[in-house]
């Protein structure tokens, strides 16, 4: 396993150049989208490269936790790096769970984005600081995995496959402060490009798009903002290009019905399916349908 850490400064202007003009990355990865195990809304990616590194991306809520715990066991237990768009629940409890208990997982490295002390400090109006203070507290007493803070513009090369960062922590924004804090990215390969939104909402999914990492949104995979609802707005998705969606849901979410029938709950789920309609997108890889894997 090879990981080539790159902050921005260094190399952000040869990446741009480098995709404009069509290089891609050297290395390949298969990567799977983890299924609504317990029909919730967790978070969980997988990625596999070349040479046998896994990378996860968040991890699902604490009922999904015996789920990776088995996915990553099968793939020899041993996760290179494990990277982190916020710290709500959904996404970081299966995490908070397995650190906690690793029953002989190797951990390498931890990457997200964290939350300041400022965040963290009660404000009115804005969510209570509770799960960033937990996850906070969880990474800082792992002394025997490094943790780093990533910014917009780093840049991870693991075993030849790009993880380039597009957002990160926005303290500026208060309100819906943890989702549009979410750390999106761009994970490209020698032959396909995904890019995970975490649950970017208005204001992050704006900021982005207005942002120097608007060249990279354009790509095959798109994970949908915030589990396909509330997240990232009608232009924000009809702005940029991408083939097929990524839907890390639950079927109440999907259908928004939380036992008054289709459509008759409080999630613009069907709203943002009608976007996607609208785009022409015909590809669709939705958790409740079980695993997925894409190569
Ligand atoms: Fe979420």
């Amino acid at each position: 396993m090879a990981i080539n850490f790159f902050r921005s400064v260094l190399v952000g202007a040869a990446a741009v150049a480098a995709l404009a003009c069509g290089a891609r990355p050297s290395g390949h990865f298969t990567l799977w989208q983890l299924p609504s195990v317990v029909d919730d809304h967790g978070n969980s990616y997988v990625i596999r490269t070349a040479n046998d590194s896994i990378i996860v991306i968040d991890g699902g809520k604490v009922a999904e936790t015996a789920y990776l715990r088995g996915f990553v066991g099968a793939l020899g237990n041993r996760i290179s790096a494990w990277i982190f768009t916020h710290p709500h629940f959904d996404h970081v409890g299966a995490a908070r769970e397995i650190l906690a208990d690793r029953q002989g997982m190797c951990i390498g490295h931890i990457y997200h984005s964290r939350f300041t002390d400022s965040m963290l400090v009660p404000r009115q109006g804005v969510e209570k600081p509770r799960q960033a203070t937990l996850w906070n507290a969880t990474v800082d007493s792992l002394p025997d995995i490094p943790v780093t803070d990533l910014h917009a513009g780093d840049e991870l090369v693991i075993d030849g496959v790009l993880f380039k960062i597009l957002s990160e922590k926005n303290p500026e924004i208060s309100r819906n402060l943890y989702n549009n804090s979410s750390m999106a990215m761009r994970v490209e390969d020698d032959s396909k490009s995904v890019v995970f939104l975490g649950d970017l909402g208005v204001e992050g999914g704006d900021k982005l798009l207005a942002s120097e990492y608007r060249p990279y949104l354009d790509c095959d995979y798109l994970q949908m903002a915030h589990h396909g609802q509330n997240g990232c707005t009608e232009e924000f998705y009809k702005s940029i290009k991408f083939r097929a969606c990524l839907w890390p849901t639950a079927t109440w979410v999907w259908n928004n019905d939380v036992g008054g029938g289709f459509n008759t709950g409080p999630y613009t789920t069907v709203q943002t399916r009608r976007w996607m309609d609208e785009i022409g997108i015909k590809e669709h890889y939705n958790s409740i349908d079980g695993l997925h894997r894409i190569d």
